[in-house]
């Protein structure tokens, strides 16, 4: 098999770093975390499909050199995975920490990519934090390298093939390096696996078996005496299904904390950490989960006791929290109870009173229109903000900016934008009234 000995020879005695995209031309790579550096809209299929609001990260699928767009992988609700684009320039890239090293090197090994493997693996242990692990796992693949790429040498080699007997000898020798080699790799995977890293213990052993197959291939008359494949001591199948289970936990909560549903996001870290007790990435994000649910929690008891004393004390204390932690219950319930209070903040009704107020020259059914446009077209992705926390002009400039997102034209802007002014101009002269 000279294809598969080129290959494979090629993988192990090259291990010096691929070439590095210039700054220039960034182009990224399956796999790689890639971080929305300005606000964007995601496009499905060529549609505008949600908003990316900045800092959202994401997991590059695929990405052609000078082809723009950037493939990325979106999870939805139902678990299905769609593909997305954005453009490149709206993209940067997460650098990977010691963590992602360790765990792309040994994903590289599973994929029978041995000199990525190499590669990664060696940058993680410059980690100070993932050294000793990157090492260790560093230690036990290089001996099954190696011995893998004698057994497949030995069997290439024309020149043994004259002598019968010495070749059976070193094959025996190759192959029970490689033996020795695979299962001294078993106890790591077990070792892995028993500290909770399960997508390491996974990757680590699937490229055991993939590799293992391609050494010391099932064939029915084996020669006798040739070494038998240790057998895994895990279950893979098991440790396959965690593993995924721990990645689509990672995107799902990276999803929820884009929009700030903190609570969910925080049940997705529990749901990945029971698969895969000791993934940081999970780890970060349930401490940064758990933090976010402990401030909006503060403003929900602010709001509380605000409420009979200072009601717009209160609607902001509200309004903080919800932008902390859209999904914190108590919150919600607040919304519902102080709704009417809310609406006369941020969407007050065209009523005689708001005209003879604002003293308006626009038509009440044209301010209506907006308020209508308003409450449909700009609710349907977050709340309304109170109408004083900013000037009319403002607003203005944060419809137009919006007014893509809502699909709405420049005249229904331009009514919008109407009914803001006159609204923000009632919402802010208005005194601090108790509702009775
Ligand atoms: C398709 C979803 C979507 C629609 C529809 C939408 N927005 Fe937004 N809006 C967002 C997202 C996402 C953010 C978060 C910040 C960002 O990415 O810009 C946001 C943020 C905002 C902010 C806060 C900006 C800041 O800097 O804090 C305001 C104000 C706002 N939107 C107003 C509106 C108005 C007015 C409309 C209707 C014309 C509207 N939005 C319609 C998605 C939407």
């Amino acid at each position: 098999m000279p294809a598969l000995l080129c290959g494979i020879g090629l993988f192990l005695v090259h291990a010096e770093a691929a070439p590095q995209p210039t700054q220039a031309q960034v182009f990224y790579s399956p796999g790689d975390l890639v971080r929305v550096a300005r606000k964007e809209t995601l496009q499905l299929k060529g549609e505008p499909f949600l908003g990316a609001p900045k800092g959202q990260e994401f997991t590059v699928l695929r990405h052609e050199k000078g082809k723009g767009p950037v493939v990325l992988a979106f999870l939805q609700k139902e678990g299905g995975v769609v593909e997305v684009t954005l453009p490149e320039d709206s993209l940067e890239l997460v650098p990977p920490d010691g963590w992602a090293l360790l765990l792309r090197g040994v994903q590289a090994f599973r994929d029978q990519r041995f000199e990525d493997a190499r590669r990664l693996l060696a940058q993680a242990t410059q980690d100070a934090q993932y050294k000793a692990m990157a090492s260790s796992v560093q230690a036990r693949l290089e001996p099954v390298l190696k011995s893998a790429g004698q057994v497949l040498q030995v069997e290439a080699d024309t020149a043994l093939k004259a002598l019968p007997e010495a070749r059976q000898q070193r094959l025996a020798q190759a192959q029970k390096a490689f033996v020795d080699a695979v299962a001294l790799g078993r106890n790591t995977t077990v070792e892995l696996a028993n500290r909770g890293y399960t997508s390491l213990a996974y990757s680590f052993e699937e490229g055991l078996d993939r590799l293992g197959t391609r050494v010391l291939p099932k064939i029915e008359a084996a020669p006798a005496g040739r070494p038998e494949l240790p057998s895994s001591q895990l279950s893979k199948d098991e440790l396959a299904d965690k593993a995924r289970l721990a990645a689509f936990s990672i995107v799902r909560c990276r999803q929820a904390m884009a929009v700030r549903r903190m609570v969910e996001a925080k049940s997705y870290t529990e749901e990945g950490l029971r698969a895969e007790p000791s993934r940081p990435e999970l780890k970060a994000m349930q401490t940064k989960a758990e933090a976010e649910i402990r401030d909006a929690e503060d403003r929900y008891n602010a709001a509380l006791s605000n409420q009979k004393r200072n009601l717009p004390q209160a609607l902001l204390a509200l309004e903080r929290g919800l932008k902390t932690c859209a999904d914190l219950p108590q919150l919600l319930k607040l919304r519902d109870e102080l709704s009417g209070a809310l609406e006369e903040k941020t969407a007050p009704p065209v009523t005689p009173a708001f005209l003879s107020a604002t003293k308006s020259t626009v038509e009440p059914a044209r301010l209506e229109e907006g308020r209508q446009l308003y409450t449909t077209r700009c609710t349907q992705c977050h709340d309304l903000e109170m109408l004083d926390s900013r000037s009319a002009s403002s607003w203005k400039s944060e419809v137009s900016s919006m007014a893509r997102r809502a699909k709405i034209n420049d005249a229904q802007q331009g009514i919008i934008v109407e009914y803001l002014a006159a609204a923000q101009l009632l919402v802010s002269q208005a005194p601090a009234k108790k509702s009775e």
